[in-house]
C-alpha cells in the first residue's frame, strides 16, 4: 500500500527570512514530538478506543498515523491536535513501506508489535542524519525478554513464544532502547528491570500513558524502571506532554534576536538545563506554572556546554546554541556527547560570517559582531531550527532550503514566528 502522505516530504520548499528585528510577544508550545511518536506506537496495543490530545500536527506525526493505519487500525482525526485510534482489526505485523525509513520513531513499533503480537518485521529506521544511530541496545532488550531479535536486509525483525520479564542494562543511556524495551516489557509475564534508563520526561510520558491503559510501570524517570507485566491493556484519553525542545527554541530565540518572548504551556521543569544556559549568557529568565519569559540581553556572553542525557544539556538544542553563541562576545565551547556527527550545519552558519573550529566532537566558537543573510540549506530537523534563529538575527535576506526537515518537528513554524514579529516566507516547492 502507497502512503499517500509521505510523499510530501521531498525537500523542495525553502523559506525567505529578512533578518535583523528583535522579536517579541507570546508563543504557545505544542505537544512533545517525541512522547507522541512512542504514544502513538503504544496505542496499537489495546483492542479498545484510544483518545489523544495534544498531538502536535508535524511530519513525524502524520507518518505514525499512517503507518497505524497500514497495521489495519482505525485512525480518526477529531480536530488537528486530538486522534481517535481503533486497533481491534489491526492484525498485521509488517511495515516495509521505504519512506517509513526515512524517520526515526518508526522503531518503536517493533516493541508495541512485538508485545501485542509476538513478532514484528519494521523498516530499518532512518531520521536526521547526526550519527551511526545504532539499534544493539533494542534488540539486546528483546533478547533479554526471550525474543528472537536481528536486523536482516534492512529490517529489524522480532519473533517471541513467550515474553519474560528480565533484567537489562542499558550500556548507554538511550531513550529509544529504554521506551521500546518498556513497550515491550509491558504485555510480558513477570518482572522487568531497565537500568540505566533513559529518564527524559517523554519517557516518563509515555510510561504515563501506558499506565493509563492498565501497564505496571514504576520508577520512570529515575535510573531504574520496573516494569511488571499485564495480561492485557485497556483503552484510555491521555494528553501528550508540551514539546521541551520547541520551548527551548523559542527560548534561544529571544536570546539571538535580544527580544523578549513569553513561551506558554510548558513546564518549566522540563527546560531547566535550558533555562540555565540562557542565564548564563546574559538572559533574563522569568519561570511561571506553566510559562517562562526570555528577556534577551543586548550582549550576549560567552559559555561552555557539553551535551548529556536528561536532566543534563539535551542534544536536541545543541545546534541553536551554537547559532547564538556565534554573536556572543568571546569564544564559547560545545561538546557534543550524544551524536558523532550533529556539526553539519557549521559549513552553513560559517557561510553567514560565524568563525567555528571543529576539533573531533568540540566545537569552539568565536563570536562575531553580525551574521549576513545568504543561501543556506537546513541539514537536519534541529539544526534547520538553529539556522532559521541565525537568519532571523542576522542582516538581510537570507533563504533556506530543504525546511521539510525543520517542519518534520515545529508545528505552524512559520506563523508562529510570524506572530512574533518576524519577516519570513515560505516558498513551497
Ligand atoms: C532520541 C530522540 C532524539 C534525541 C535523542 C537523544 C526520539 C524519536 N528521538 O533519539 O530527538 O536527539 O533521543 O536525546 O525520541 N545508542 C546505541 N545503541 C542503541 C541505541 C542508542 O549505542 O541501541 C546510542 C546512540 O548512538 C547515541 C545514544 O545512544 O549515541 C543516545 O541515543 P538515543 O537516546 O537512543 O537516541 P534516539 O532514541 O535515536
Amino acid at each position: 500500500m502507497k502512503l499517500y502522505r509521505f510523499v510530501i516530504f521531498e525537500y523542495m520548499s525553502k523559506y525567505i527570512i529578512n533578518g535583523g528585528k528583535k522579536l517579541v510577544g507570546e508563543v504557545k508550545i505544542s505537544g512533545a514530538k517525541n512522547a507522541a511518536v512512542g504514544i502513538l506506537a503504544a496505542s496499537i496495543m489495546t483492542d479498545e478506543d484510544v483518545l489523544i490530545e495534544n498531538i502536535p500536527d508535524v511530519w513525524d506525526i502524520n507518518v505514525m498515523l499512517e503507518a497505524i493505519k497500514v497495521l489495519g487500525a482505525e485512525v480518526t482525526r477529531i480536530d488537528r491536535n486530538t486522534v481517535k485510534i481503533n486497533s481491534k482489526n489491526a492484525n498485521l505485523t509488517e511495515l516495509s513501506d521505504k519512506d517509513l525509513g526515512k524517520m526515526r520513531a518508526t522503531y518503536y513499533f517493533v516493541g508495541a508489535l512485538l508485545a501485542r503480537h509476538h513478532k514484528s518485521k519494521v523498516i530499518f529506521p532512518g531520521g536526521c542524519n547526526i550519527g551511526l544511530r545504532p539499534i544493539n541496545l533494542h534488540l539486546k532488550g528483546f533478547l533479554a525478554l526471550g525474543a528472537n531479535a536481528y536486523e536482516e536486509d534492512g529490517y529489524i525483525i522480532t519473533e517471541a513464544n513467550n515474553l519474560i520479564g528480565a533484567n537489562i542494562y542499558l550500556d548507554t543511556v538511550s531513550v529509544g532502547a529504554t521506551v521500546n524495551i518498556m513497550l515491550a516489557a509491558v504485555l510480558s509475564q513477570g518482572v522487568t528491570f531497565i537500568e540505566n534508563a533513559a529518564k527524559e520526561p517523554h519517557v516518563v510520558d509515555i510510561a504515563n500513558f501506558l499506565n493509563s491503559m492498565g501497564a505496571n510501570i514504576k520508577g520512570a524517570g529515575t535510573d531504574t524502571i520496573r516494569i511488571k507485566g499485564v495480561k492485557k491493556l485497556h483503552g484510555t484519553k491521555y494528553s501528550v506532554i508540551p514539546d521541551q525542545i520547541e520551548a527551548g527554541t523559542y527560548m534561544v530565540l529571544a536570546t539571538i534576536t535580544k527580544g523578549d518572548i513569553t513561551i506558554k504551556n510548558i513546564i518549566p521543569k522540563h527546560i531547566e538545563s535550558i533555562s540555565a544556559k540562557l542565564i548564563d549568557v546574559g538572559n533574563q529568565v522569568i519561570a511561571y506554572d506553566e510559562a517562562i519569559r526570555v528577556i534577551g540581553s543586548e550582549i550576549i556572553l560567552p559559555t561552555s556546554i557539553k551535551t548529556m542525557p536528561y536532566p543534563g544539556f539535551p542534544t536536541d538544542m545543541q545546534p541553536q546554541f551554537t547559532c547564538t553563541l556565534t554573536l556572543a562576545n568571546g569564544r564559547s565551547k560545545i561538546e557534543e556527547s550524544i551524536f558523532e556527527n550533529r556539526f553539519k550545519y557549521v559549513e552553513e552558519v560559517k557561510k553567514m560570517g560565524a568563525t567555528i573550529t571543529i576539533d573531533n566532537t568540540t566545537l569552539i566558537v568565536d563570536g562575531v559582531k553580525e551574521l549576513e543573510g545568504r543561501k543556506i540549506v537546513a541539514p537536519d530537523l534541529r539544526a534547520g531550527a538553529a539556522l532559521v534563529l541565525a537568519c532571523l538575527a542576522a542582516k538581510g535576506q537570507s533563504e533556506i532550503d530543504k525546511i521539510e526537515y525543520v517542519e518534520r518537528g515545529y508545528e505552524d513554524f512559520v506563523n508562529k514566528l510570524i506572530d512574533l514579529g518576524a519577516d519570513i516566507k515560505k516558498i513551497e516547492g
